[in-house]
């Protein structure tokens, strides 16, 4: 609490105070007789399910897609909820009689969900279950359900500086493009420069979106940064190799402090973060999105050593108790999916605490930029099972599934 306190800033925070007193003067005394406002805004806002159908497909190379969903009044959903640009969404399905659940960034806009829209931009990941199912599976009509939007990657203009530098790398730019429309449409009021990292300049996803949104608004500036030599010569405001400190410090403003916003696969966050340190930002100018599951924790250097290649799970969910027995290098969720039990979960990152389950017997490893537990998860053996994995046998309550 005081540190997230700390990263605020009051004197945004007083200048607002006007703007909101006046609208408490404008809102009206009393609710309508009988109406529950907020329990229908909250509803509206979060609701546990969303009932979706695929709406239309749209090709981005040999390995990438954009899936519309519209909401499927005939199993419940009439409306999308609404979302701050840079919210995820979470993806339920059953593969091979297994649940399966993996976030995705909306790359459309807020303004599009309004309009009954969502956009989804799913690129294939090599022996991958979900991002292969979906690319396989889904077509024009596919019922699909997914959670409310959630997330905290947004901008917040009470922490964030006035003009953000965005650092993207491949699908990472999905939660961009729709916080860049966002600031085309008036909904976000901030200024963007966008280092955008793809290998090539055929290999940029939603290049041709991206220049339009630039037309509409001098507040969104692009620059590509392409990792392999391209023949011919480079296209002019495009930048070569990888995003360096250099380079942030060529695009960042050199007289008030600026945000700088990252989201692109776990590789490229060990680099940008090193080149990040050069910079000596404060703390709260600095954002990452999740990057989800993490693999082969083996390979880091605080994993112990001497931990058994298998392990037993004993598990207990609504009164039924099971065990299990899986692979050390699997997380703990991973390990009770592959044996048919459903755990909640949203963004498989540690961070929403939606997983939040009870070890009452065991050891785990929770990889060093996945622990996002508090002090009292601590105290109390509280552990997030979709980046924890187990170094003993263990007894564990998880709530069920929703
Ligand atoms: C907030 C958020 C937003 C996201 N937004 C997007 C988005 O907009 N678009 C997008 O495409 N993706 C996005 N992702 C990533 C997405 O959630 C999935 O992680 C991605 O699609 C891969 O899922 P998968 O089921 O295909 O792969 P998985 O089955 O989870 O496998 C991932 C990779 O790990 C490897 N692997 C699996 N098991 C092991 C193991 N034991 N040891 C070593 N390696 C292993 C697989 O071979 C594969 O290469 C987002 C993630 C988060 C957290
Ligand atoms: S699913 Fe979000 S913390 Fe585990």
């Amino acid at each position: 609490m005081a540190s997230s306190i700390k990263s605020l800033d009051f004197k945004k925070f007083l200048s607002m105070l006007p703007d909101r007193q006046e609208r408490f003067e404008a809102a009206p005394a009393t609710l309508p007789p009988g109406s529950d406002q907020a329990r229908v805004i909250a509803r509206a806002l979060h609701p546990v399910r969303q009932y979706l159908r695929v709406a239309a497909v749209t090709e981005r190379g040999a390995d990438c897609k954009s899936f519309d969903l519209v909401p499927d009044p005939e199993r419940g959903t009439t409306a999308l909820a609404w979302f701050g640009a840079g919210k995820y969404l979470t993806v339920f399905e059953t593969i091979e009689g297994m649940r399966v659940t993996r976030a995705y960034s909306i790359s459309s806009s807020p303004k599009q969900a309004l309009e009954g829209k969502y956009t989804l931009t799913i690129k294939l990941v090599e022996g991958g279950l979900m991002s292969r199912y979906i690319l396989d599976n889904w077509t024009v009509g596919t019922p699909v359900e997914v959670s409310a939007p959630s997330g905290s990657f947004e901008y917040q203009p009470l922490r964030d500086a006035k003009k953000v530098i965005c650092l993207a790398g491949g699908s990472g730019i999905t939660p961009f493009l729709s916080m860049a429309a966002a600031i085309a449409d008036g909904d976000e009021d901030f200024e963007m420069t966008l280092l955008y990292g793809s290998r090539t300049w055929d290999a940029i996803l939603f290049r041709d979106e991206l220049a339009e949104i630039e037309k509409k608004t001098d507040k969104v500036k692009v620059i590509h940064v392409l990792s392999e030599k391209t023949s011919g010569r480079m296209r002019k405001g495009t930048e070569k190799g990888f995003i360096t400190a250099e380079l942030i410090q060529k695009y960042a403003p050199t007289d008030e402090p600026y945000s700088v916003f990252l989201c692109g696969p776990q590789q490229m966050y060990a680099f940008v973060d090193k080149e990040l340190e050069k910079l000596n930002l404060e703390r709260k100018y600095i954002r990452h999105e999740m990057f989800g599951e993490f693999h082969d924790p083996a390979s880091q250097p605080d994993y112990p050593s001497d931990v058994p290649e298998t392990v037993q799970i004993t598990v207990t969910i609504q009164d039924e108790t099971k065990t299990v027995t899986g692979s050390t290098g699997d997380s703990v969720m991973q390990i009770l999916e592959k044996n048919g039990i459903a755990v909640p979960a949203r963004c498989r990152s540690g961070e929403c605490g939606f997983c939040h389950s009870h070890l009452l017997a065991g050891k785990v490893y929770v990889p060093k930029n996945m622990e996002y537990r508090r002090m009292a998860d601590h105290k109390f053996d509280c552990i997030h099972p979709c980046c924890s994995f187990p170094l003993t046998n263990l007894v564990l309550n998880v709530p069920a599934a929703r």
